[in-house]
Parts: structure tokens; C-alpha cells; sequence
């Protein structure tokens, strides 16, 4: 069975190096009929902070297929995705494609393969936050609606899709593959001298993420978040790992002289194990990104979600995570409280074990998952 395995941005590696892992444990376990993976990049993301860096401390093996698609509008980068995918699959003849998340490469990547009738499998589907000016909103709806296997990490997310008429055959709890990635590499992250480098200690900084276009495309919402930071980074240094996105239109609003803080460390994106890190360390976090909402949940570290919707409901309801929107005066009061003690305990989520890619590749092999 030869399967395409489709990444195309920084938060798919993660969620697509514990399959490779898991067909590799399941090859093994086999004299005979074996499974063929092909990992396939889109280039959707391509700078070494972005990527490469990810390959390396993920151990993931190079792709197998570069796409070398880059940067564009919606339209362009999901058409150049098509468009260059189409012609491998023409070429590789896969019995299925695995697409993960809810980037424009996985909504390009489904189509280009149902159009040629063959079968695709979305891995994190069914997570909906509700918001369709969110282009992820509607990449996972899209998705969801034509794949063959929808592999989701929560009832929530089995629900979601049953009320858009998703048939149950379709639909397999599986766990969540990032948290995979987490739990195998955190004694690596342990190792990594990430805080003696920044001169930080255990518990005493915040770490931030920013990069989604309602918080960073427009200049008053970065603003009100930036005002925000300044107050909190009064209490706490800030640690921010800048996207490419967000310094750019930083640099285009004129906005760096707001950073020229000493309590806002403003760098460049870090890899995974040196991320993975500086979250199971910081007293709080505070981030626009879809990963690191269950990411904190499973570490127990309390996170604020700088967004109105979440995708990850079960994040809120059982985990750390609580959402703060973009408003200056909500941001600093929930900020306080968590340094003030009054942080989310939480729990983790049931099957959020490290074994959701083992599941996923029992049920494409005929079985019923673990
Ligand atoms: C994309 C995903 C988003 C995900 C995020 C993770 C979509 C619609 N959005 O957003 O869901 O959370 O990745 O990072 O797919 N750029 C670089 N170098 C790179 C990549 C991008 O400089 O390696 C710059 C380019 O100027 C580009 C901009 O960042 O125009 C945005 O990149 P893009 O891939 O369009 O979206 P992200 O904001 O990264």
C-alpha cells in the first residue's frame, strides 16, 4: 500500500512524524504486506526556522517530493498546491493521501486527490471553531466534507462533523497526533539548554505566540495586544519568538520602537525542541496558535488564547486554556490572575496518550484502532 503523506507548514511536522514512525513500528511487525510512505512537501512554509529545523529535531527523513510552492494569496497558494500535486499523483498512483490540520496545503491537497478518485484520510478533523472568517475555519470544512477517513482527537470534533451529516463509518477517534510528537520528544526538549542561553529561569517568564491575520494584518489589533504585553512584561519578561507574518507587519506598521523593551524579548522562530522547552517552563503562555492551545493543556501550563473561538473546545472546558480575544484590559486582568497564582489546573484529555498515529495506522490497515 504506498502512502502519500502531504506537510506543508510548521505546525504539520509534528503531526505527521509520529505516522511515519507508527508505519515504520507497523512494517516491521510484518513479514509481507507492507506499507509505502511518501512524505511530500508543498513548500507552503520554507524558510530553515520555518521547516528545515523542524525535519531535524522531528527526525523526520527529507521529503520525498518538494512542491516548492512559497508564499502567495488564498487562491494562489492553494491553486500552485493543486496544480503541482496533481501531477505527482498522476505519476505515484498512492492508494491514499493523508492530509493533516486545516492549512491551505491540506484543503489543496484533498482536492487535487478526490478529483483523481483517490482516497484521502484528514488526521486533527472535525475541529470547528465557528468562525468562518478564519481561512483555517474554512480549510476544515472543506477538508472534512470530501475525505474518506476523518481521523478526529475528541468527541467534540466526532460531533461537530455528525451535525453536518458525516456519516459514523466515516468517523475515527483516534487521539491527537501532536501530542504524539510531545510526549516522545519531551525528555529530548529536557536536554535542551534553551533557558541558560536566554538567561531564564524555571517559572519566571511568559512565553508569546502571534501570528494570525485577525491579531497581526491590521494595525489597531496589534496595537491593543501590544499595550497589553508592555503591562504585562512589567510583571513578567516576555519571551516572543516572532513568525515571519507577524515581523513583517510589525516593520509595516512602524511598530518597533514598542519592542525596544527590555522586558520583550523579541526573536527569531525557534525549532521544536527548544519551543517544546521554553512552554514546559514558562509560568504562562500566551498565544494565537491552534498547536499550542492542547500543547499546554497536556503540560499543564496555563495559556491564554488570544483569539474569540477556539477549535479545541475541550482545551477550555478541561484544559489550561482560557480565551482572552484581543482587548487590551481582558488580556492584562487574566494575565494578572495567573501570575497572581490563579492559573487553570486542568486535565488531560482521554486519548491525548501518544498513541493516536498507532490508531490511525490500524485503521487503515483493516483494523479497529487500538
Ligand atoms: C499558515 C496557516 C495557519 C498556520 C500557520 C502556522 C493557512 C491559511 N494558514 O499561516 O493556519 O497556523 O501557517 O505558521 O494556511 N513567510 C515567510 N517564510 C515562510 C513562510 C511564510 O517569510 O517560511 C511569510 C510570507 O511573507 C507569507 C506569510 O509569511 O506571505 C504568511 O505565510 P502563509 O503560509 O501564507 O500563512 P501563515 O501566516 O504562515
Amino acid at each position: 500500500m504506498k502512502i502519500i503523506l502531504l506537510v506543508g507548514t510548521r505546525p504539520n511536522f509534528m503531526k505527521v512524524a509520529p505516522i511515519i514512525r507508527a508505519i515504520g513500528r507497523y512494517n516491521s511487525s510484518l513479514s509481507s504486506k507492507s506499507i509505502e510512505p511518501v512524505l511530500i512537501h508543498t513548500g507552503q512554509h520554507y524558510d530553515y526556522k520555518m521547516s528545515q529545523i523542524f525535519f531535524e529535531d522531528l527526525k523526520l527523513s527529507e521529503p520525498d517530493i518538494y512542491l516548492g510552492v512559497g508564499s502567495g494569496t488564498h487562491a494562489e497558494q492553494t491553486a500552485k498546491v493543486m496544480m503541482r500535486l496533481e501531477r505527482v499523483l498522476i505519476k505515484e498512483k498512492p492508494d491514499l493521501v493523508t492530509v493533516v490540520g486545516d492549512v491551505n496545503s491540506t484543503l489543496a491537497g484533498a482536492i487535487a486527490t478526490v478529483k483523481l478518485h483517490i482516497p484521502v484520510a484528514h488526521v486533527e478533523a472535525g475541529l470547528r471553531s465557528y468562525d468562518r472568517n478564519m481561512p483555517e475555519e474554512i480549510n476544515r470544512l472543506l477538508t472534512d466534507a470530501i475525505s474518506d477517513y476523518l481521523f478526529t482527537p475528541s468527541p467534540d470534533a466526532d460531533e461537530n462533523l455528525r451535525k453536518e451529516g458525516i456519516t459514523d463509518k466515516k468517523i475515527s477517534l483516534v487521539g491527537n497526533v501532536m501530542i504524539d510528537s510531545l510526549l516522545y520528544n519531551k525528555q529530548k526538549a529536557e536536554q535542551s539548554q534553551v533557558l541558560s542561553q536566554l538567561g531564564l529561569r524555571q517559572g519566571g517568564y511568559a512565553l508569546l505566540t502571534l501570528h494570525r491575520p485577525s491579531n497581526v494584518d491590521e494595525k489597531e489589533s496589534l496595537v491593543k495586544i501590544i499595550i497589553a504585553l508592555k503591562e504585562i512584561s512589567q510583571r513578567i519578561p516576555i519571551i516572543f519568538p516572532a513568525h515571519p507574518r507577524t515581523r513583517k507587519n510589525i516593520e509595516k506598521f512602524g511598530l518597533q520602537s514598542l519592542f525596544e523593551d527590555k522586558h520583550i524579548y523579541f526573536i527569531e522562530p525557534l525549532g521544536y525542541l527548544y519551543f517544546l522547552k521554553l512552554m514546559m517552563n514558562a509560568r504562562l503562555v500566551m498565544t494565537d496558535s491552534g498547536g499550542i492551545e492542547p500543547e499546554t493543556t497536556v503540560l499543564g501550563i496555563p495559556c491564554l488564547t488570544l483569539l474569540d473561538t477556539t477549535g479545541w473546545k475541550e482545551t477550555v472546558d478541561q484544559g489550561t486554556n482560557t480565551l482572552v480575544g484581543n482587548a487590551t484590559e481582558k488580556i492584562v486582568a487574566e494575565a494578572f490572575k495567573i501570575l497572581d497564582g490563579k492559573g487553570k489546573k486542568g486535565s488531560i484529555p482521554k486519548l491525548w496518550d501518544g498513541k493516536a498515529s498507532e490508531r490511525v495506522v490500524d485503521i487503515l490497515t483493516g483494523g479497529k484502532g487500538l
